[in-house]
């Protein structure tokens, strides 16, 4: 039986050193005793973007980028995103099971009772410029949202940690509907507890005259299974600023700010706002060849395509496509959608990107989605941090409760200068 260890050489020194694998990992500490002389701080291991680094065991969800799997708490997302719908969801990564008929029923009710904001966000939010992008005033809105329950900092009471949690998944539709309508110059609706999470939503976003909203099923149907896609995705950047800024223990509503501050950038959670506006700019099927040689020669970012885990097609973008179709039915087809077939079809086939793997990720086609219910692009980030507020808090929770768990401080390798003594201004060059 061999051991599980490595045995790593020094050539420097001659000595050896038997370093313990566990889940095919090292631990990276094993390392520090590899020293040349005593006196040493010992080795590091370097990964920038911690591209092959694990920083967390988590239980919540699993991906397989070369056979394009996930799985929600061992779930597969193709069955749940058919069979389930978001509160459920939230509820299964929150808790680690499905939950019965009358946890459900109690869950559903703990949210729905938490979807109004205190009056005075309104006035914070009048206080925003007249363009403010959404995602700006959501992120604004969420931190504050900590100075109007200073028992949040209370993360250890499981009580006041879990009345917090649904004010975060209850909320946010709430501050998104009303960043919307801010920017669009209308008047903000409040919830409609008679609805569903999806579709008081669309309520709050779109109500106008009539007395009651009423989403339309297949509207409503669509976004609840986006947010199902979203919610969570392992360590990708904004769960990770989740998980580092909550490791100095904050309040959730301040670690979330920190992560939807880490989504709004359009490597990540941006990019299904810069998709659209890049299907925009190439106009025509025709243009197409002229985008990707500027892609070729690095240019630009083919936004939509590529992803850091994902070596083959993103399964959730598979089941966006499927919607979007679906959507078409009832909003008529998006024109942009020719351009991203043909622009896809390309991609897929042309060696420089082939062996790149890269395929279209979850933000190719839902931005088309979200620009054919009448949503600005402006909006686009903003679902997606409703949904990944799910994945963020169930996160979070776990590193709470990790026993591993401490503040995130990375060190460096430092490559700036020696000692030097100060010099006064007058004497200097
Ligand atoms: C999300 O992590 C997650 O799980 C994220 C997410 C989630 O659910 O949380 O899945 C959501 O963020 C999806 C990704 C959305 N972003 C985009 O669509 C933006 C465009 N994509 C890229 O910027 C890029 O693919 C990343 C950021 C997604 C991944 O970048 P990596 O892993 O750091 O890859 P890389 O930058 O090292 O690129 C590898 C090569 C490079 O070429 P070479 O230098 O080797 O010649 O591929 C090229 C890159 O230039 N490349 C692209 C490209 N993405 C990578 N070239 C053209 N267009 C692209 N989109």
């Amino acid at each position: 039986m061999s051991k599980e260890t490595l045995t790593i050489t020094d050539n420097r020194t001659g000595q050896t050193y038997e370093i313990p694998v566990n889940n095919d990992t090292i631990q990276a500490i094993d390392l520090r005793q590899i020293k040349v002389s005593e006196g040493d701080f010992g080795m590091m291991s370097y990964d920038p973007a911690y591209s092959n680094t694990a920083s967390c065991k988590s239980t919540i969800t699993f991906i397989d980028g070369d056979k394009g799997i996930l799985l929600y708490r061992g779930y597969p997302i193709e069955q749940l995103a058919k069979r389930s719908n978001y509160l459920e969801v939230a509820y299964l990564l929150l808790y680690g099971e499905l939950p019965s008929k009358s946890k459900y029923d109690k869950w559903v009710h703990d949210i729905t009772h938490h979807t109004f904001i205190h009056e005075n966000i309104k006035k914070f939010m009048d206080g925003f410029r007249y363009d403010a992008h959404p995602m700006g005033m959501l992120l604004g809105t969420v931190g504050a949202l900590s100075t109007f329950y200073p028992e949040a900092k209370e993360i250890f009471d499981t009580r006041l940690r879990e009345i917090q949690l649904h004010r975060l998944i209850a909320k946010l539709p709430t501050i998104a509907a009303f960043s919307y309508r801010r920017t669009v110059g209308q008047p903000y609706v409040y919830p409609d507890n008679d609805l569903s999470y999806t579709g008081n939503f669309l309520n709050m976003m779109f109500k106008m005259t009539e007395l009651k909203y009423k989403p339309d099923p297949v509207i409503e149907k669509a976004i609840d299974v986006l947010f199902m896609l979203h919610a969570d995705h392992e360590q990708n950047c904004s769960t990770s600023a989740m998980r580092s800024v909550g490791s100095s223990l904050p309040d959730p509503f301040s670690a979330t700010a920190a992560a939807i501050a880490a989504l709004y950038g359009p490597l990540h959670g941006g990019a299904n706002e810069a998709v659209l506006n890049m299907l925009q700019q190439i106009e025509s099927k025709d243009k197409i060849p002229e985008y990707i040689k500027r892609a070729k020669e690095g240019e630009f970012r083919l936004m939509g395509f590529g992803h850091r885990v994902y070596k083959s097609y993103d399964p959730r973008a598979k089941i966006v496509k499927q919607i979007a179709h679906e959507v078409f039915e009832v909003t008529g087809k998006n024109p942009l959608l020719d351009i991203a077939l043909e622009l896809e079809r390309i991609v897929l086939e042309d060696e420089y990107f082939v062996k790149r793997k890269l395929y279209p990720n979850v933000d190719f086609y839902s931005g088309l989605i979200y620009q054919s219910m009448g949503l600005p692009t402006s909006m686009f980030t903003v679902l997606f941090a409703i949904a990944r507020t799910a994945g963020w808090l169930a996160q979070w929770k776990e590193m709470l409760q990790d026993e591993e768990r401490k503040i995130s401080r990375p060190r460096q390798i430092y490559v700036g200068p020696e000692k030097r003594d100060y010099i006064p201004i007058d004497e200097r060059a």
